[in-house]
């Protein structure tokens, strides 16, 4: 499958980041017509275009933005999540930074699709080049009277605050993300009510990722038929892949959804040279990992659903045979343990155990029947936890353990060890000097 650039269509141009460079190609063209038209018509272009959000659940779009209650007298938000911290997710920090007038103008027909006069950017705050460069964007764009009262004449008017956290990856789940909005520590709320409800200062809210926001501009200008155009009838449209790990050329890869890790590899110059792929990840650690045998399964929600895996954020990571994967889950496991906000016991627990136990079979220190403990906790977390972060750090263990055993098994005492005790043999030592020898 060819490249779909769409997104990424002028990221080569030196200006691409620009007012100028962004409206040379049409940039904001849509925006008197949108916000003249009712607020429904452009949610209704969205549903029919089947775009699925792209922070990792795939929610469909246009569904998400009918729940928010109309007519309710009350303040409506619309959120952008840009908080991007799992590791191997690499998509919309780029995004921002080449392309930030995409999520700016997307933010403003969003938000008069929902109804909402305020939009708030929430960018992860270590990430201070994205903030600086998504800050110009909307400053621009005020100037050129895109955003902020009364937009282009229409009466409409939507402003954009732009936010950066403190950097933690628990703020990118939603609910997080909007008490770390409103000033308190970033923990999970729980649900119901849901954000279109009663998200920010429990008002109907709408929390959407930086690259489905992005994805609204050009799906307003070309139609909901032209995105079903590409991919597949469940997941309809392009993507940015990114591909990360062992490979030539790592990279941002815009590609109809359906294509496949082979294709991408390809394009990220294959593994590395001289070295050969052990196993791959779809999308950010969060979701189990897949064989060499997998790579010709479309890169779909559904396909990689059917794979025992997620699409995820659709951030893929390549491993070569060089990889210890006992240190790389240990490596997870200490992020997991590190990010984990402790509002549960499942996960607050589980992630202390698990980063302990995975570094004793790391050190070579563990005990056989480690094995199946480890699984067990990992078990015990599953589906127990207030956020998707718990179920996160109990996810690659098993697929790990089931295609690479043996790397577990070598991370235990062997028999030769357990048969040599230090202490018992010193003891012996000296009761045989003392006897005047053992024989
Ligand atoms: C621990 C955790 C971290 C998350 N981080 C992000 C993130 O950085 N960016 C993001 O868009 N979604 C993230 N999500 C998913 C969001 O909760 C939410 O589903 C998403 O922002 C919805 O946007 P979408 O409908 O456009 O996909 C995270 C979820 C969890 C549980
Ligand atoms: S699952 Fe972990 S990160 Fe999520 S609320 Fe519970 S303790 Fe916090």
């Amino acid at each position: 499958m060819a490249l779909t650039p769409v997104l990424t269509a002028h990221w080569d141009e030196a200006d691409s980041f620009t007012l100028a460079g962004y409206r040379r190609h049409g940039g904001y063209d849509m925006v008197e017509k949108v916000l003249s038209a009712p607020p429904d018509d452009l949610i209704t272009v969205v549903k029919d275009s089947g775009l699925r959000g792209r922070g990792g659940a795939g929610f469909p779009t246009g569904l998400k933005w009918s729940f928010v209650p109309q007519g309710d007298g009350k303040a409506h938000y619309i959120v952008i999540n840009a908080d991007e911290s799992e590791p191997g997710a690499c998509k919309d920090i780029p995004l921002m930074l080449a392309n930030p007038h995409a999520l700016v103008e997307g933010c403003v027909l969003a938000a008069h699709a929902i109804r909402a006069s305020h939009a708030f950017i929430y960018i992860r705050g270590e990430v201070v080049h994205a903030v600086r460069r998504v800050r110009a964007a909307v400053a621009e764009a005020y100037a050129a009277g895109f955003v902020g009262q009364n937009i282009l004449g229409t009466g409409i008017g939507v402003e954009i605050v732009v936010h950066a956290g403190a950097g933690a990856y628990i703020c990118g789940e939603e609910t997080a993300l909007l008490d770390s909005l409103e000033g308190r520590r970033g923990q999970p709320r729980l649900k119901p009510p849901f954000p279109a409800v009663a998200g920010l200062y429990a008002c109907p809210t709408v929390v959407n990722n930086v690259e489905t926001i992005a994805n609204i501009p050009t799906i307003a200008r070309n139609g909901a038929a032209w995105l079903r155009t590409m991919g597949t009838e469940k997941s309809p449209g392009f993507k940015l892949f990114s591909v990360s790990g062992h490979v030539e050329r790592p990279g941002v890869y815009e590609a109809a959804l359906g294509t496949t890790m082979r294709e991408l590899l390809e394009y990220a110059g294959g593994v590395r040279s001289g070295h050969e792929l052990k196993f791959w990840i779809p999308g950010g650690s969060s979701v189990p990992m897949l064989m060499p045998e997998h790579l010709d399964i479309p890169m779909t929600y559904e396909d990689m659903q059917g794979a025992g895996t997620m699409l995820g954020t659709a951030t893929a990571m390549v491993f070569d045979e060089t990889t210890s994967v006992v240190k790389a889950i240990s490596r997870w496991m200490h992020f997991y343990k590190h990010e984990s906000c402790g509002k549960c016991t499942p996960c607050r627990e589980g992630t202390f155990w698990l980063e302990q136990m995975l570094e004793r079979f790391e050190r070579g220190h563990a005990d056989l029947d480690d094995i199946a403990k480890v699984d067990e906790i990992c078990r015990q977390m599953f589906g127990r936890n207030f956020c998707a972060l718990g179920d996160a750090a109990a996810t690659p263990y098993a697929p790990a353990l089931k295609h690479f055993r043996d790397e577990f098994v070598a991370g235990t005492h062997t028999a030769a060890d357990d048969l040599f005790d230090p202490v018992a043999a010193t003891i012996f030592a000296a009761a045989a000097v003392g006897s005047g020898g053992a024989s």
